[in-house]
């Protein structure tokens, strides 16, 4: 049986977790700072747990930059979780945001007071049937599955597909992110429609396709500024959070499961402009949800109540948050001021050193991302000439030296690595020679033949 230091683990999500914050995480959970009880089994509700959150948060705001704008929530229910609490609570936003204009424009015209509710009512429920959408970029497997969970809840009619990746990739698949300026956004008012969609969706990094985002998309940005023409952008970072700078304040929402670069399953990460919360923007009754025919959030994942009770409304798993804690404060200590942007040196390095591998065999490799601008750093997907056997061959080579979990997504074959931060220099330069010794191998058997 290989040890820890023999292997390097290039899973997808489970990842990697570094060895000396496992070691401390076996004593935690056997016994918290001498207190004679396991961390796991110490009260979510104790001064100790709120320690453990308190330190978190503030760790993960210096990580990130975060700014006193937004507020940082610790969620549960992963990705997948977020793929319905953000169309609940950003369609919240819309219906409040819709109803205090309403009734502001109404109280105006002189409408009588006990008319207004009821007025507000049948224009709130004109809107939506005319104007509610939510616009979705569809880059790869997840931004997909998130537009569909939209649909799901709300409807085919208010799903905006503003883009799928697949419609302009020469195979149909996805493997490129198309020019922003193809992209079929809900218009806003100035550029002659009826206000933006109530949100934007995007997913940063696709961890299955291996597509990411170079950058904040700069069409998102127009209109900022201005509360009913704001583009609301929300981002998926869920496979590449810590591992590159974010200029937080651009969006109105980030989530991100723990599983890759952060810590445990079990834990989401949420990051919300604070003005999308009570009492800037307070929760829609869910009586209002009901007569509109809407979805009442699950408590569990509606965003306000989670941010009153500061991410204490249930039971959260304590031990996650600790694992988080200790993982963005050790960024932290071997960062220093360069905080997040270390990282990202690190990252780019060790994806320059697996492209430059694979690009040096064109006959052998194929990377799945032709498009450079777009190419993931966190998840590199490639095939193996001439098909099947030679990437079971390649895998098998892998696994016996040490180099595990590369396997593509069964939904899509092929190869994966994943670079998260875990994953050490040294790891990908182990990486990067097998992946030379194989090709040369192929090369040398394919000529003598
Ligand atoms: C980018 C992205 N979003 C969402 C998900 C779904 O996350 P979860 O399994 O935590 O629901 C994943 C899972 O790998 C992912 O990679």
């Amino acid at each position: 049986m290989p040890s820890r230091s023999e292997v390097t683990y290039f899973g997808a999500g489970p990842a990697a977790l570094p060895t000396p914050i496992l070691e401390s995480a076996t004593l935690a959970l056997l016994n918290y700072n001498n207190t004679g009880v396991g961390l796991a089994e110490h009260s979510h509700r104790s001064p100790l747990a709120a320690e453990v959150l308190n330190s978190t948060k503030d760790s993960l705001r210096s990580l990130l930059s975060v700014p006193d704008t937004h507020e940082i929530l610790f969620m549960q229910g992963g990705g997948t979780g977020e793929f319905a609490a953000v169309v609940y609570n950003l369609v919240g936003v819309w219906v409040e945001r819709r109803r205090r204009k309403a009734e502001a424009e109404l109280v105006a015209t002189g409408v009588k007071k006990e008319d207004v509710d009821t007025k507000v009512l049948e224009r709130l429920k004109q809107e939506i049937a005319e104007e509610l959408k939510l616009d979705y970029l569809v880059t790869g497997s997840w931004s997909l599955k998130a537009s569909q969970e939209a649909v799901r809840l709300l409807g085919k009619d208010r799903v905006n597909i503003a883009t799928d990746a697949r419609t302009v990739s020469a195979d149909g698949k996805f493997n490129t992110i198309p020019p922003e300026a193809s992209w079929n956004l809900t218009s806003t008012k100035a550029e002659g429609g009826k206000g933006p969609a109530a949100f934007v969706y995007y997913c940063d990094n696709e961890t299955v396709d291996g597509v990411e985002f170079p950058g904040f998309p700069e069409r998102l940005a127009e209109g900022a500024g201005e509360e009913d023409e704001e583009r609301l952008v929300i981002a998926d970072m869920s496979s590449n959070i810590l591992s590159r700078k974010v200029d937080v304040g651009r969006f109105a929402v980030i989530f991100a499961g723990a599983q890759k670069n952060v810590g445990l399953t079990g834990l989401t990460l949420l990051l919300i402009r604070r003005s999308l919360l009570p009492p800037h923007t307070p929760i829609p009754a869910p009586t209002l949800l009901h007569s509109l025919s809407l979805p009442v959030p699950p408590a569990i994942l509606s965003y306000p109540i989670i941010s009153s009770a500061s991410s204490l409304y249930n039971t959260i798993p304590i031990f996650d948050v600790w694992v988080a804690g200790q993982v963005i404060s050790s960024l932290l200590s071997r960062f220093g001021d360069l905080k997040v942007s270390g990282q990202e040196e690190v990252a780019d390095s060790k994806a320059r050193l697996l492209y430059a591998a694979l690009e040096r065999w064109e006959g052998v490799y194929r990377i799945v991302v032709q498009d450079k601008r777009v190419r993931s750093r966190m998840n590199i997907c490639f095939r193996v000439n001439p098909g099947d056997e030679a990437e079971k061959a390649f895998l098998k080579g892998a696994e016996e030296r040490g180099l595990l979990a590369l396997k593509g997504h069964r939904s899509v074959g092929g190869i994966r690595i994943s670079n998260y931060n875990a994953v050490s220099y040294e790891g990908a330069e182990k990486l990067s020679t097998y992946i030379d010794d194989f090709a040369d191998a192929a090369t040398a058997k394919a000529g003598s033949t």
